[in-house]
């Protein structure tokens, strides 16, 4: 047995049934080679469709799961998260979490043209700091993303990667009881990540709970007790992570 009796641990999200459907205008056809070179940037589509993009999916987190979610491109990752988050809504079933889960995204509100110190304290603000708050977890931010000499430059001179550390680290000076990664530390480098992974193992310690979605396996296998594997809007297998990705990786290699 690699996962722990349901009853042993409290429940911290349930997931039950969860149906998350999209309405999109789209043409519904495929364009021809006239269609193209007539450029018709206006052409909105007048037909409407149903992108089914979870189809009846089910599980329980526990306190102190990390959990890896791995699925190809279009899976469904993304929306369960949002859907969690509360981003967005289910058309059919239903999520029960017993705080609020904070989603640490690559759309997460910083500011593009102000400093990143200036963001820091946004970032601060937006998560409920108290200035004084802010001011005693500054330097700790400032360290762990690593950008001493940059911090006084907009925002928008940094590159994705450095953006990307300072979301991470302004995030991660809060306590978070259940933290949602989607792919934010696909763009660090190889410190940055391994320096993120241990902040991401250190919450779960905290009887914090952990969903990290990325196409690193790797990452996966370095910080998550779980993985949960979608495939088209469904749940292929949720166990342990080298099992589960064992299997992904045969699935793919088909
Ligand atoms: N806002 C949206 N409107 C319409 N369809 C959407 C929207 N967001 C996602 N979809 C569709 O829902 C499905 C699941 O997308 P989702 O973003 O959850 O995938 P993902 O597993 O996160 O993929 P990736 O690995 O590329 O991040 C896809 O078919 C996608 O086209
Ligand atoms: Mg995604």
């Amino acid at each position: 047995m690699t996962s722990p009796s349901p009853d042993a641990r409290r429940p911290v999200v349930i997931v039950d049934d969860v149906h998350v459907e999209y309405k999109v205008f789209a043409t519904g056809k495929r364009p021809t080679a006239a269609d193209r070179r007539s450029l018709n940037l206006r052409g909105r589509g007048k037909q409407m469709r149903t992108v089914h993009a979870l189809k009846g999916v089910s599980f329980t987190a526990y306190e102190n799961d990390s959990i890896g979610v791995i699925g190809t491109n279009g899976s469904g990752k993304s929306t369960l998260m949002r859907a969690i988050v509360g981003l967005t809504s289910t058309s059919r079933g239903a999520i029960y979490a017993q705080s609020r889960p904070s989603l640490l995204g690559v759309g997460a509100a910083l500011m593009k043209d102000l400093s990143g110190d200036r963001n820091i304290i946004l970032g601060g603000l937006a998560m409920g700091f108290t200035m004084e708050e802010i001011e005693e977890n500054y330097d700790d931010i400032v360290s762990f993303a690593g950008l001493e000499k940059f911090i006084d430059l907009p925002m928008r001179a940094y590159s994705s990667g450095m953006t990307a550390r300072l979301k991470f680290a302004i995030a991660s000076v809060k306590t978070h009881e259940i933290l949602i990664v989607d792919e934010a530390l696909a763009v660090g480098d190889r410190t940055f990540r391994q320096r993120s992974e241990a902040r991401i193992r250190e919450i779960r310690d905290n009887a914090g709970t952990v969903f990290l979605v990325s196409h690193s396996m790797k990452s996966i296998k370095d910080t998550c007790s779980r993985v949960i594997w979608l495939d088209q809007g469904t749940l292929v297998m949720d166990g342990d992570p080298d099992e589960v990705i064992a299997a992904y990786n045969k699935a793919q290699d088909k």
